[in-house]
């Protein structure tokens, strides 16, 4: 569904970061990107969703190269929730939602009946009703967080970008995202990329990952096949050791 070709980017036109990278996203699956502090995972995102250019090298969604997608057509593919969202102070909870609909409208043009059919669909669909007509910037993390989802959903995309969905919010809120995040996946066929952090919350939630190390690959793949320690220690240079329960994984980390 998404395929990078042979990617190369840099910020600096001395020194490439990323360089020939290949890779695939599996359709109505949940890939995680991991990697350390600076590995280049917001980067990543970002070229997949057409913000950052490639040097060289291409992405295709499904079928087409991404460079030559209009951006307001890109929208109505992808929708992304991005690491730090900003919104005007006054904003309430369902402006932000109707917002998601603009890549659907010319300019100038109203929202009509089946608008707000979806704005009402993406608000209860995040168990936002009680709080529509709140501010957002009242909300508190985990609520501002389901906001941005909201307004993801109501660009109805079938591809669902998160950089970092859980890093500012407390452990019940963290699980309350990524349960929401697999309940889209699961019934609204949407495939989802996110960044994480968590390397437990990553196996639990998702079906592939993608791994960086200073804006390079090191592995990519279904979540039981990549992650062993070999992994974590070259990736995370930490020490530990992985776990099975009931077949399910987990890593413990100890110090080297
Ligand atoms: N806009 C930018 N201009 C120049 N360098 C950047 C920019 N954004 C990120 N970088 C650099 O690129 C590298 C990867 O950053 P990023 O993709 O944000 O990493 P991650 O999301 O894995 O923490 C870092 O060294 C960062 O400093
Ligand atoms: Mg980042």
């Amino acid at each position: 569904m998404i395929t990078a070709k042979d990617l190369c980017f840099s910020y600096d036109k001395d020194k490439s970061f990323i360089s020939k990278l290949n890779v695939e996203i599996e359709k109505g699956k949940i890939t995680t990107i991991l990697g350390p502090n600076g590995s280049g995972k917001s980067t990543l995102l970002s070229i997949f969703a057409g913000l950052n250019k490639p040097t060289s090298g291409e992405v295709i969604i499904n079928n087409k190269a991404i460079q030559k997608i209009k951006k307001k057509d890109l929208a109505k593919e992808i929708a992304t929730v991005h690491q730090q969202n900003t919104v005007p102070s006054d904003i309430t909870v369902k402006e932000l939602v109707s917002y998601g609909r603009i890549p659907h409208k010319k300019y100038f043009q109203g929202h009509d009946e089946n608008d707000d059919v979806i704005i009402d669909w993406a608000i209860k669909r995040t168990g936002l009703e009680d709080l529509k007509d709140k501010v957002v910037m009242s909300l508190s993390g985990g609520e501002r967080q389901r906001a941005f989802i909201a307004m993801a959903l109501a660009q109805k995309s079938k591809i669902l970008f998160l950089d970092e969905p859980t890093t500012y919010l407390d452990i019940y809120h963290q699980v309350e995202i990524l349960e929401l995040v697999k309940e889209l996946n699961d019934e609204e066929d949407l495939t989802v990329i996110m960044v994480l952090h968590d390397i437990n919350q990553a196996i639990k939630y998702s079906d592939n990952v993608i791994v960086m190390k200073c804006g390079q690959l090191i592995a990519s793949g279904k979540v039981n096949e990549v992650i062993d320690m070999n992994l974590l220690n070259k990736v995370y240079k930490i020490g530990g050791f992985i776990s099975e329960i009931e077949n399910e994984i987990f890593f413990v980390p100890l110090k080297l």
